[in-house]
């Protein structure tokens, strides 16, 4: 962790309490943050990623103690949950508070909660005492940002005050488990699976049904880059790889081939997925042409986001 300097926190404070937005660093990625109370706030922060504004957004508080604050008949296993994972990549859906504003819920009667683990923002959330609606910081649709610049390029002149904590060090968003109705239900994968939640939830299930609320996550074109991209085994990879396009490998690239390797490791490929797909989207290549990751349990979270990417590519 790199030493906390005050004064961007004291100034990141005072922007939130002014009703200004603030990009927060989380484990997962940058956040866009606004006080969870100011609907004006909440509704600038739709305003500027361009999100359609019945969206829910999660909001960040400093930790399990907070739940009440937010909602309603809190189910024990989420106490639990919060207590186990929390400041952690998980966040939970749970029956809102009257007062919670509807710009935060899209209207939906229930709220998302959730405690980053990153440093500077726990004590940002400390001194600023409230909550803090905050969805990824990118533009609606693209590739969330797990580094500070990476919220300059999506946001340009607009980017509003920024915490820098460095490279976010999960990297991909956290798992969201619906406890606002039973069976409870994971309506996000994420770096906490579902084989950590069944000893607390073991009627869980998972993906949206019909009785779902809108998670924008779970659009089918989400976390895109605009060069056209799919998805090839390792023989179309080396068949790809003199033809201008770019490549994201798992360990090594073929010979010849352009673009980037990531570790086979799920954790570490998480890590660095999103900054790796920002960097081929900015090189001028004809495609994009990622390796498909193995498809067990522990790429779930992985493949997820690579299959909504490519479905949202090229736009
Ligand atoms: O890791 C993360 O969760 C990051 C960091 C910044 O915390 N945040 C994030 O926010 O990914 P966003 O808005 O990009 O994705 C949050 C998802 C959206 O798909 C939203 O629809 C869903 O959570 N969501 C929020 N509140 C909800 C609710 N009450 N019911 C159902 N889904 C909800
Ligand atoms: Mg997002």
């Amino acid at each position: 962790m790199p030493p906390i300097p005050a004064a961007p926190i004291s100034d990141a404070v005072a922007a939130l309490k002014a009703g200004r937005l603030v990009a927060i660093p989380t484990e997962t990625v940058y956040g866009l943050a606004a006080d969870a109370c100011n609907p004006d706030a909440v509704r600038a922060v739709f305003a500027l990623k361009g999100r359609p504004a019945d969206h829910p957004l999660i909001v960040h508080i400093g930790g399990a103690e907070r739940i009440d604050d937010w909602a309603v008949e809190v189910p024990q296993a989420a106490r639990e949950l919060a207590e186990r994972f929390w400041p952690g990549p998980l966040t939970l859906i749970l029956k809102k508070r009257a007062d919670v504003p509807d710009a935060v819920t899209g209207g939906q009667d229930t709220v998302g909660l959730r405690c980053p683990d990153n440093a500077l923002t726990l004590a940002l959330l400390r001194e600023f005492g409230g909550g803090l609606a905050a969805p990824s910081a990118n533009r609606f649709g693209r590739i969330s940002p797990t580094d500070a610049a990476h919220v300059h390029e999506e946001f340009g002149d607009a980017t509003p005050l920024v915490l820098d904590g460095g490279p976010c060090q999960v990297g991909i968003e956290s798992t969201i488990v619906d406890l606002s109705r039973s069976p409870a239900r994971i309506l996000r994968h994420g770096h906490i699976s579902r084989e950590q939640l069944l000893p607390f939830l073991p009627d869980l299930q998972s993906g949206v049904d019909s009785g779902s609320p809108r998670v924008s996550g779970n659009l089918e074109a989400h976390y895109a880059p605009r060069t056209p991209m799919r998805l090839a085994d390792w023989v179309g990879i080396e068949a790809a790889s003199g033809s201008g396009a770019g490549l994201l490998v798992l360990g090594a690239l073929p010979a010849g081939g352009r673009g980037l390797a990531l570790p086979d490791d799920p954790q570490a490929y998480a890590h660095g997925l999103y900054a790796a797909l920002r960097a081929l989207d900015a090189m001028d290549v004809s495609e994009i042409v990622v390796e498909r990751p193995p498809q067990d349990a522990e790429w779930l979270a992985i493949n997820d986001r690579l299959r909504r990417a490519v479905t949202g590519s090229g736009g």
